[in-house]
């Protein structure tokens, strides 16, 4: 009996103490939480930082895609999955995958495909990216890791290779069977292919090449039907290939885990604006204001900080991404995890859902 009154004081004094503590964060002038000095967020974000890299090798890798290595110190290391922000000439800014080896300090390779209709980023890069030219790249950042697996299945359509190829170099590396299933338009326009060949060996069945002039489409039902119970499956590609096979994948407690990396969004950002709101920039002292149908990152580059960094434009590249300081997020993309979600937002497509938001910028 005196233990438990021993007990129930000492529980009692700690909820006090508490609650105590909890009132005098709440009073401090320090609440809501200040910008920190080292911003946490867009420029200065961790792995964020903008450097200075120089082209020292461009290749033809095959048909419409070129290869770039770019060099320069102190990179930060990466692993496979990860892709770089390059600021074009233009300001342009444009997400690539790495895929060299991330053992190689010093340098990234990236490579990218010329898409004639594009939005022009490719055409940049191909018409103005030559040896010597000096270019900013942010980044590295992944949000394609490759998790652990007993089995894996690859799957990628022409330029999506670029991340798989990593993958398959560290799933080799590490003797964890995996299947690659690499369709394209031609053979010839299909980069990285005498590699992965090799990397499967000769006589194996490890690699299935499906040249649509040649071949046809490929028969996806088919390879994921053949895909070991707990498999992952890792896909990058054209949108309509990536939904091909989210649908195509089969059910069932053992099935295989879909990854995808999409460099579009999976559905379109809810269109639209919503009641005008303030966007307090925390660490330069301004203020601005959003209207109705304008994004937070259109006002913000418009009134204060007209370098403000961003790409997509449609809450996919992630490069928008900044730190919130206070007020509710009315998240609309489906990029952002739910930890990021708890401190950050895209400012190309989210909103305040009250009145005011504060941002560490
Ligand atoms: S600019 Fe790409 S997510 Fe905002």
């Amino acid at each position: 009996m005196p233990r438990m009154r021993t007990f129930l004081v000492v529980a009692g004094a700690a909820l006090l103490a508490r609650r105590a503590l909890r009132s005098r964060v709440a009073a401090s002038p320090l609440w809501p939480m200040p910008a920190l000095e080292n911003p946490t967020s867009g420029r200065g974000r961790k792995g964020s930082q903008a450097r200075q890299l120089t082209v020292t090798e461009r290749t033809e890798e095959a048909e419409g895609v070129v290869r770039l290595r770019l060099e320069g110190t102190e990179l930060p290391s990466w692993e496979p999955g990860a892709h770089i922000d390059l600021v074009l000439p233009s300001g342009t800014v444009r997400q690539y995958s790495l895929c060299g080896e991330p053992a190689t300090p010093g340098s990234y390779t990236i490579a990218t495909r010329l898409i004639e209709d594009g939005r022009g980023g490719s055409r940049e890069v191909h018409e103005q990216l030559h040896e010597g030219t000096v270019v900013e790249v942010r980044g590295p950042r992944n949000r394609f890791p490759l998790g652990d697996s007993h089995a894996y299945v690859f799957i990628a359509g022409g330029i999506g290779i670029t991340p798989i190829l990593p993958m398959l170099r560290q799933a080799e590396r590490e003797g964890v069977p995996w299947r690659l299933l690499y369709g394209g338009r031609s053979r010839a326009s299909m980069p990285f292919l005498a590699e992965i060949e090799k990397l499967a060996g000769a006589g194996t069945d490890r690699v299935t090449v499906v040249a649509e002039d040649e071949d046809g489409r490929p028969d996806l039902a088919a390879v994921l039907a053949g895909a070991p119970p707990y498999a992952a499956v890792y896909c990058c590609g054209p949108e309509p290939l990536m939904d091909a096979v989210a649908a195509l994948l089969p059910d069932g407690p053992d099935a295989p885990t879909l990854h995808t990396e999409r460099f579009a969004p999976a559905a379109p950002a809810p269109a639209g604006g919503s009641a005008p709101f303030e966007v307090e920039l925390r660490r330069t002292g301004r203020t601005v204001s959003v209207p109705s149908d304008t994004s937070v990152l259109r006002a913000i580059r418009d009134q204060a900080l007209p370098d403000l960094p961003y790409s997509c434009e449609q809450g996919f590249c992630g490069t928008c991404q900044q730190r919130v300081l206070a007020g509710e997020v009315d998240h609309r993309d489906d990029l952002l995890t739910d930890a990021e979600r708890d401190d950050s937002l895209l400012i190309c497509v989210s909103r305040a859902r009250g009145d005011r938001l504060v941002l560490d910028l």
